[in-house]
């Protein structure tokens, strides 16, 4: 299983989608490649943010490995599942989906615990507070989705 996680900045949310991602596979001994990208490129190449960082190393995750990215459609080849934090996220990598099989593989990582709502992981960009909470709500996303594939 090739997946992978995006957000905006690829500096907040997408990281930490992939940490818990790759954390939970490994603990289930499952040999899964998982990456993240954002759908803007003003951060590329830069660490995790410090907060996502921090709520990551506290809950047992490192994410200091990580740097970000943007999103280009040779990722529609490369991976089986592209999920997308938000629905700007959503309409933005639709919008670069050049066939229905690419569009297939799009989907709102919260749909994994709340189908059909087409509910948000909210941007914690500008909220010191949020990052905890953004943190719980990838991990049950992430063990739900493992939960379907083991
Ligand atoms: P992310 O958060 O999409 O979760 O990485 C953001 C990071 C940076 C910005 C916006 C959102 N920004 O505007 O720079």
């Amino acid at each position: 299983m090739k997946i992978l996680m995006v957000c905006l900045g690829n500096i907040c949310r997408s990281p930490l989608a992939e940490g818990i991602m790759k954390h939970k596979a490994a603990e289930h001994g499952l040999d899964w490649h998982i990456d993240s990208a954002g759908t803007g490129s003003w951060h590329s190449g830069q660490l995790p943010d410090r907060r996502s960082i921090a709520i990551a190393r506290q809950k047992g995750v490192d994410i200091t490995y990580q740097r970000a990215r943007q999103f280009h459609t040779g990722d529609f080849e490369q991976f089986d599942m592209i999920f997308v934090m938000d629905t700007q996220n959503l309409s933005d990598v639709l919008r670069l989906a050049a066939t229905p099989a690419h569009r297939e593989k799009v989907a709102l990582i919260l749909d994994q615990t709340s189908p059909g709502q087409r509910l948000s992981v909210p941007d914690p960009y500008y909220d010191d507070n949020g990052f905890e909470e953004v943190f719980n709500m990838l991990d049950e996303a992430c063990h739900h989705f493992i939960q379907r594939h083991i």
